[in-house]
């Protein structure tokens, strides 16, 4: 009961920024490529990426190839111990988690010459209460108080306000039986 109104929560939370995420080719319109020499740390820097978002590699698989590596592999462009392999020429892949995400080319020379990319995922920009902040400020009383103790049941208060709804909703019934009762007499 307490998970599944968590994951409500959650989702509640999760759902006002974005509903999904954005989709963004590396490079633009130029792909994953040495031609010219895309300067994709500019590239990388100039987008605003958000766990729930996508990145996808254009590039000829015969001459390239996709790795995911460590920020040591990524610096010293190391391929051989890569976390992720991708070769398909058009691969999709999903930033789940925040944080740095490092890509190479595996090709021999490609990375030394500029075909590398740090994907730095943030957040999802608006981690707003699942429910009305009204509320929270009502329970803490009027202005000018300490404000910190009314964060601590932002995290919980799904549950209780369902809660507090069923509880004046059962007052609110049983009053009106009560009261329906002496009318009819
Ligand atoms: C690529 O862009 C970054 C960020 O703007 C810059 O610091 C770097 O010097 C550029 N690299 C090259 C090789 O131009
Ligand atoms: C890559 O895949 C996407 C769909 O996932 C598709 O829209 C796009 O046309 C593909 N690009 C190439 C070059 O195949």
């Amino acid at each position: 009961m307490a998970m599944a109104a968590a994951l409500v929560v959650f989702l509640l939370a999760a759902g006002v920024g974005r509903s999904e995420g954005a989709v963004y080719k590396v490079g633009d319109a130029v792909g994953w490529t040495i031609l010219g020499s895309p300067n994709y740390t500019a590239w990388s820097l100039s987008k605003n990426f958000k766990m729930g978002d996508t990145i996808v590699f254009e590039y000829s698989k015969n001459i390239h190839n996709v790795l995911e590596v460590s920020k040591a592999d990524y610096d010293a462009c190391t391929a051989t111990s890569p976390m992720a392999t991708y070769t398909s020429g058009n691969d999709s892949i999903a930033m789940k988690t925040k944080g740095h995400r490092y890509f190479i080319c595996g090709i021999p020379g490609h990375c030394s010459a500029g075909q590398r990319v740090d994907i730095r995922v943030s957040k999802p920009s608006s981690a707003a209460p699942a429910y009305p902040p009204s509320r929270v400020g009502s329970s803490g009383g009027s202005s000018g108080g300490i404000s910190t103790p009314a964060a601590a049941p932002r995290s919980s208060g799904g549950p209780r306000c369902v809660a507090k709804v069923f509880v004046i909703g059962l007052a609110v019934f049983s009053f009106a039986a009560v009261s329906g009762g002496l009318v009819r007499r």
